[in-house]
């Protein structure tokens, strides 16, 4: 498999609350993915503009979409894979959150995810886990077999991301290993796709470059 260009991810972090604690785990992924030299951008919901859906982004004409969305687009565009770090409310996923994925479609397809999620309590969020993977496979970015939950999120790392047990520095390990895997083996799939708009099929496993050069 060459693996030749630096992996492009980008981790998608959605909480609004203030003094939230998830963020200390976006973090810490994203120290882990720079050490293992992705070219890597954290996708934070704080810093996006984006309303309560209206239009989706594809909804818009090109070069009409809002600023905001138009850079998230493209990094989304851009990135090989993604890592969705993700609390427990109620049992399933913010809403900042899932405002921010519901936004977006071509963009995800035939990339791989891995699931980060994390609660104040002994179970990592692994309620919030189950449903953020039939939402990651119906945006088109199915989920990589192993996910990473977290407990007990409030002493697990420090605010600049660093594990506080060195558990967290080991376990990460075989995830991004497996996300890796992932990540290169559909890229590289992407690469050989020829994106041909007279065959529907292709039409359809090739929908954002042949939306992109018509
Ligand atoms: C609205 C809401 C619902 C929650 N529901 C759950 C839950 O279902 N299961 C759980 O383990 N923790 C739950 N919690 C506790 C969160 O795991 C904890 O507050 C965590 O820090 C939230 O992430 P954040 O600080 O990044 O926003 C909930 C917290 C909030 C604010």
């Amino acid at each position: 498999m060459s693996k030749s260009k630096k992996l492009s991810t980008a981790v998608i972090y959605g909480s609004a609350r203030r003094g939230r604690h998830g963020i200390k785990a976006a973090r810490f992924v994203v120290r882990k993915l720079e050490e293992r030299d992705h070219d890597v951008t954290l996708v934070d919901s704080e810093d996006f503009d984006l309303p309560l859906l209206d239009r989706m982004y594809k909804e818009y004409e090109t070069g009409q979409a809002p600023e905001s969305m138009q850079k998230l687009a493209d990094i989304l565009e851009e990135a090989d894979g993604y890592i969705v770090v993700s609390a427990e409310y109620n049992h399933s996923i913010p809403a900042a959150l899932k405002n921010l994925l519901d936004h977006f479609q071509s963009e995800y397809l035939y990339k791989p995810s891995g699931i980060v999620t994390y609660s104040a309590g002994p179970f990592g969020g692994v309620r919030a886990l189950v449903n953020l993977r039939a939402i990651l496979a119906e945006l088109g970015t199915p989920s990589i077999p192993s996910a990473f939950p977290i407990s007990q999120i409030f002493k697990a790392f420090d605010d600049d991301g660093t594990a506080l047990d060195t558990v967290y520095d080991e376990r990460i390990v075989r995830f991004l290993d497996e996300f890796e895997w992932y990540s290169h083996a559909l890229r590289q799939a992407r690469n050989h796709q020829q994106c041909s708009a007279d065959s529907p099929i292709q039409q359809q496993m090739c929908r954002g470059q042949i939306k992109k050069s018509l």
